[in-house]
């Protein structure tokens, strides 16, 4: 009887592997089709400007432009200058490093930090830029090593969230992105809210991320005026914003392929080293870590009074329950 489902077992796993491998096989196949023509289509200018029918992939992440809720995000902050004017979205990487493009650390002269808005009020806080870094190779807007880190006072773990680097060496590799920022599709003048897009990344050269839209049923005016903000992908930063659009799509269909670029980004591997030496010489003494995201600042502050209130009681409980099973061991 044991020996017959042993037998039964093992073809079971042998069916199993095998029809798992040749799935496997196939999709590597399709997926590796799909993106080598991307590459090779260049997508700056989209293969054609022709509309063509929708040829989706299954499982698409792909979304309209949402409205982010407070505390969505909470390592992402608005950068602003000393005007109190917006300027660009950036992510908190460690305890006071913030990262953004080069192009948006040039005014940049305060953060507000737990912001779903443009502006501040009672439940931002306002957290003050030291100093500013760029790339060494950046030099103005037309450089290609668009980035650059914002030295800012220390946070703690109430207020924020770090979010952890992607180790991400090829972004051939990536496939759906989030890109977050600040007022996606508002009017000049309007209030900007945090909002996030769920987009299709193809790459051009191994140096740039290019974040398509299509597909997809939306009535959402849809484009991207912010830059500086992250590409996110598995709740870790894969690449940094450093071009949005401007022109606004009424509506989109998933019948009708539009193609349409919103962002260009910055593939973290591209600067990746020095980040992580910023990061890494930035004195942290004294200084608590940050939690990274999806870790949510307010989740730790109940969970930290909780077992404050709480150790005495385990503290008294836990030796009883060992004794309670060495004493059934022994018997
Ligand atoms: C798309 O291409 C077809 C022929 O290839 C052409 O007749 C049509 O006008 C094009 N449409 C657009 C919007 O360019
Ligand atoms: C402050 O602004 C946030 C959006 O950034 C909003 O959710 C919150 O309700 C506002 N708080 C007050 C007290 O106005
Ligand atoms: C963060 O903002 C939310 C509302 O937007 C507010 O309820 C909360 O108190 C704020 N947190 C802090 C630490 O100010
Ligand atoms: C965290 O920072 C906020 C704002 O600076 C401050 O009000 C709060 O007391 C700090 N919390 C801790 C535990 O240091
Ligand atoms: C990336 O790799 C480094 C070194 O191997 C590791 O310390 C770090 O935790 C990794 N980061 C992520 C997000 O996996
Ligand atoms: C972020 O990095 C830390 C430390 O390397 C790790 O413990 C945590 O699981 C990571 N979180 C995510 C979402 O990758």
């Amino acid at each position: 009887m044991t020996r017959f489902t042993d037998i039964l077992r093992f073809l079971i796993f042998v069916i199993v592997i095998s029809a798992c491998n040749g799935e496997n096989i196939n999709d590597d196949n399709s997926d590796d089709g799909k993106d080598d023509s991307m590459d090779i289509a260049d997508p700056p200018d989209p293969p054609t400007s022709n509309v063509s029918l929708c040829t989706r992939r299954k499982n698409t992440q792909m979304h309209e432009i949402r409205a982010a809720s407070a505390k969505q995000f909470p390592f992402i902050v608005a950068i602003l200058n000393a005007r109190n004017d917006y300027i660009c979205a950036g992510s908190i990487v460690s305890n006071g490093i913030i990262l953004t493009s080069a192009q948006c650390a040039e005014s940049a002269k305060y953060v507000l930090i737990n912001a779903t808005k443009d502006k501040k009020n009672e439940s931002t806080e306002s957290v003050h830029v030291i100093r500013t870094e760029h790339f060494p190779t950046y030099k103005g807007p037309t450089s290609k090593m668009d980035v650059a880190v914002l030295y800012t006072d220390k946070l703690n773990n109430t207020l924020a969230s770090k979010i952890n680097l992607s180790n991400h060496t090829f972004s051939r590799n990536l496939n759906e992105i989030e890109a977050i920022g600040f007022g996606l599709n508002a009017d000049v003048g309007q209030v900007k809210e945090l909002q996030y897009v769920g987009l299709d990344a193809r790459i051009a050269d191994e140096e740039l991320i290019f974040g398509f839209i299509d597909c997809i049923d939306t009535k959402v005016n849809t484009c991207f005026k912010d830059k500086g903000g992250p590409l996110i992908v598995n709740n870790e930063l894969v690449g940094i914003i450093t071009n949005g659009q401007d022109e606004c799509t009424s509506e989109i269909m998933s019948t009708y392929s539009i193609n349409k670029l919103m962002v260009t980004a910055m593939p973290i591997y591209t600067f990746k080293s020095w980040l992580d030496e910023k990061i890494a010489k930035h004195p942290q003494l004294g200084v608590e870590t940050l939690q990274s995201y999806p870790i949510k600042p307010a989740v730790r502050m109940q969970k930290v009074h909780l077992t404050k209130r709480n150790s005495g009681a385990i503290y008294k409980a836990v030796p009883l329950y060992y004794m309670l099973m060495l004493f059934l061991n022994l018997c």
